[in-house]
């Protein structure tokens, strides 16, 4: 499974990149607003960084303005991926897009019925959002596995990228059924590495190497 990073931090991705942990980025207009930056220029500097795909999200509702903003975005650099939303003028922006070559990132993603749409309309990625529906107590990961199974059924090539996560959890569940990208929080990242029996095998190591006096270097 590929890692995007869900964040516009620069730093952040940095941080995560130089482990090779960073296979994209994803942005949304919120993260854009949350870094304080301008949207190109912040964007052209996650492109110049990492060299997988970089979601840059349309602004516009309409299929003809999405277009043209899409272009915009897709002149930032040759890893940009235009993000647009699950509805009728996405999708119709997607097809447009898809057709010119470009990456396409259809986002908002709540239902098996919408990501098949997105396929038909030849998305790049489809981005189901588990956690916003966690948060209204339906369980996220069935639509990924939903998808999984519908995009293998007919053999389509859009990647499932799953998004809104939150915990280190969901990202074990969406590799153990198969989604193709996870996107996610620095934070949540990191926190993959973290085990409770780890913390306390380590301290008992470390009592006992201070015990025995043990240096190596
Ligand atoms: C990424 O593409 C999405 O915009 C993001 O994962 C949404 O996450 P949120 O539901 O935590 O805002």
């Amino acid at each position: 499974m590929k890692f995007f990073v869900d964040t516009a931090e620069v730093d952040a991705i940095a941080e995560l990149n130089a482990l090779g942990m960073v296979d994209g980025v994803t942005t949304n207009p919120s993260l854009i607003a949350k870094s304080g930056r301008d949207i190109l220029e912040v964007t052209k500097e996650i492109c110049d960084m990492v060299e997988g795909p970089v979601s840059a999200e349309v602004v516009a509702l309409e299929a003809d303005a999405m277009i043209a903003e899409g272009r915009k975005l897709a002149e930032i650099a040759e890893n940009i991926a235009v993000k647009v939303p699950l509805t009728w003028d996405g999708l119709k922006a997607c097809k447009v897009l898809s057709d010119e070559g470009k990456m396409v990132n259809v986002t908002l993603c709540f239902s098996a019925n919408q990501a098949l749409l997105a396929a038909k309309a030849g998305a790049t990625f489809i981005s189901p959002f588990i956690g916003r529906l966690d948060d209204i107590n339906i369980d996220g990961l069935d639509l990924i596995e939903d998808i999984r199974t519908i995009y293998d059924n007919y053999g389509f090539d859009t990647q499932i990228l799953a998004a809104s996560i939150r915990t280190a959890n969901h990202m074990a569940e969406c590799a153990k059924i198969g989604a193709d990208v996870a996107t996610a929080p620095p934070a949540v990242i990191k926190n993959m590495a973290n085990h409770v029996l780890t913390d306390k095998g380590l301290a008992g190591f470390l009592a006992d190497i201070e015990k025995a006096g043990i240096k190596i270097v």
